[in-house]
């Protein structure tokens, strides 16, 4: 009986917003300036996000990026600046008219901020009945269960309350609803932090697996170094109120900015980068060995 829900009428709400956004970029930050009473957090930062990336997003603890996240998906007004996402502007018109645009893309934010009077199934729910009222609770249901799964989580996570699940259990069950629409753009907020090595490199893949199957743009916060190295096609790195430098690790460490030069050469970014090299040798390895 379930299985006859993912059919036809499912595919239509994954339709029913407007086409998916073919531009080159799928986030464009323009002299971004932000502050807190005289605390200038961001000061003229530009950033452009690629259609299709999973960008990594650093920098030392306050420097801005969780800040940086917000305004991009308006929870934040700028003081000054301009932002545009899949090619509408964020900072220009009035938050109403961006009600189409917001449910394109799924947040997973720092500390996971789901619903603890919720099950996992209600809280990927959430999204749902806002944007999509008119969809019958049945196949609601159906649309959350498989959200659960495809984040990694068994089915029965499902009806289970937030403080019922590990912190890596958590990590997914928000990963789930910022899934909830089908996203074309994902904001993940250190998704790794808290998670032991092996529940750190499970999601890393699982991420990494979901961009390439779904085609999705990722932002992603973190100082994982590991997950940087394993996940990312770019890295972005915000010091001094703005992007100080983007490009592929490499390109980054051709740089001499000392906080880059120290982050990634750092005894634990020397560490990060042995693991990745070890891994991939051992991946060539066994492939020609086939
Ligand atoms: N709503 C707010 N009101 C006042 N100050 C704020 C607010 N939000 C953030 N800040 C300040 O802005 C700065 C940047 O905060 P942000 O949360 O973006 O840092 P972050 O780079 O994400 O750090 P972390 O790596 O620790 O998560 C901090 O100094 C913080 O105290
Ligand atoms: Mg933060």
């Amino acid at each position: 009986m379930a299985a006859d829900l993912h059919t036809d009428e499912a595919m239509d709400v994954s339709l029913m917003g407007e086409e998916r956004f073919a531009g080159d970029y799928a986030i464009v930050v323009d002299g971004l300036t932000n502050r807190f009473g005289d605390q200038t957090v961001h000061e003229n930062l530009s950033l452009k996000v690629r259609r299709g990336e999973i960008l990594g997003v650093v920098g030392g603890s306050g420097t801005g990026k969780s800040v940086l996240m917000r305004s991009i998906i308006g929870l934040q007004h700028p003081a000054e600046g301009h932002i545009e996402v899949l090619g509408h502007s964020m900072t220009d018109v009035d938050p109403d008219a961006q009600i189409g645009v917001r449910s394109r893309w799924g947040v997973l934010f720092q500390g996971g901020a789901l619903f603890s009077t919720l099950t996992v199934g209600e809280n990927v729910e959430v999204p749902l009945r806002q944007f999509y009222p008119e969809i019958r609770d049945e196949l609601r249901h159906e649309i959350a269960r498989y959200k659960v799964r495809l984040s990694g989580l068994p089915e029965e996570a499902t009806s289970k309350y937030p403080s019922e699940l590990s912190g890596g259990m958590r990590k997914r069950a928000g990963l789930a609803r910022a899934l909830a629409l089908d996203p074309e753009l994902m904001f993940l907020d250190e998704p790794t932090a808290g998670l032991d090595p092996i529940a750190a490199a499970a999601f890393d893949r699982t991420t990494r697996v979901l961009a390439d199957t779904l085609g999705l743009t990722v932002f992603l916060i973190t100082h994982d170094l590991d997950t940087l190295y394993e996940i990312c096609d770019r890295v972005a790195v915000l010091a001094d109120g703005q992007v100080i430098a983007v490009g592929s690790i490499p390109e980054l460490l051709a740089t001499d900015h000392p906080w880059i030069q120290e982050y990634f050469n750092g005894p634990r970014g020397r560490a990060a980068k042995a693991s990745h090299e070890r891994a991939k040798t051992m991946d060539t390895a066994g492939k020609s060995g086939n």
